[in-house]
């Protein structure tokens, strides 16, 4: 369907509304996210999500072509740049986008069956590093991530871009969200990982933190990895909650990495060799 207004009503998902808002759209079930590039539509598309329309340029129709005719009657937007760009507010330089239905919740447990090595991400509320963190997850053998109440939207627009679209391909779950009368269950649900034989360590240089090297640590079969904010790092209460400490030494001079940078050094230090 071309498209010649920018106020079309048929595509104010794509312009008006901010990723809150297409969480909480009331005529879905979970609510909707943006997939942004080709690429990562059709990583959705392989996630098994669901798509309520396309957006694209004149020039990626053909391209899609094959998208399209796997999904008959999801509606195909397209126009000239010039009213795509008025729409969306920026160039369509990343080819297509999709409004695809947001997957029902996993829980913990869904998350956790099978999974050796997992991340849990206390706070980590930076869209950015939580998708550089997903794309480490999925390239380097990472089986499940946890997102703690206070952390960013794996399914918000910039997380997905970042993680290229791995946030669909490696399962997550919210840890530690507030019970029916408000009380928050974290960090009191990292016992969970516990019962279900995981060693539950922080990355982080604390005082008593072991090195990421020490041969003991390759020999824990569950390991869930807790890995914190920039600023604040992992919290007191989660440090104390967790059974071990993990630092990456540091140069002289240097009192930290990003988390994204230091997930993926822990990952791939961490992976399972079983
Ligand atoms: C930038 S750090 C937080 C600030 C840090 N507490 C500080 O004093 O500079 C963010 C997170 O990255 C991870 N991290 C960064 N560098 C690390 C290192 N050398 N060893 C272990 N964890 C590290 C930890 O999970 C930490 O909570």
């Amino acid at each position: 369907m071309e498209l010649t207004d920018a106020d079309d009503p048929r595509v104010e998902v794509y312009s008006r509304l901010t990723d809150a808002a297409l969480r909480r759209r009331q005529d879905t079930v979970h609510g909707i996210y943006l997939a942004e590039s080709s690429q990562v539509v059709r990583r959705a598309l392989a996630a098994g999500h669901t798509p309520r329309s396309f957006f694209l340029a004149h020039r990626y129709l053909e391209s899609m072509a094959d998208v399209f005719a796997a999904h008959p009657g999801v509606p195909v937007y397209t126009g000239t740049d010039q009213v795509l760009e008025q729409i969306t507010g920026f160039h369509l330089h990343r080819g297509a986008l999709a409004a695809m239905d947001r997957p029902a919740p996993r829980t913990v447990d869904e998350v956790l069956a099978g999974a050796r090595r997992v991340a849990i991400l206390e706070n980590v509320s930076d869209h950015t590093n939580l998708g550089a963190i997903f794309r480490s997850a999925a390239g380097l053998g990472v089986d499940a991530v946890l997102v703690s109440p206070e952390s960013a939207d794996p399914l918000y627009r910039r997380s997905i871009r970042v993680s290229m679209g791995t946030v669909f391909a490696v399962p997550w779950a919210r840890i530690g969200e507030a019970d029916g009368r408000g009380r928050s269950a974290w960090p009191a649900e990292l016992d969970r990982l516990r019962r279900a034989g995981f060693t539950v360590a922080a990355l982080e240089l604390s005082d008593e933190a072991i090195p990421l090297d020490d041969p003991d640590l390759r020999g824990h079969e569950r390991l869930a990895l807790v890995l914190g904010a920039e600023g604040p790092g992992v919290s007191p209460a989660t440090l104390r909650s967790c059974d071990l400490h993990v630092a990456i030494p540091m140069a002289p001079g240097v009192d930290s990495l990003n988390v994204a940078a230091a997930s993926a050094v822990a990952f791939w230090e961490l992976r399972s060799r079983g």
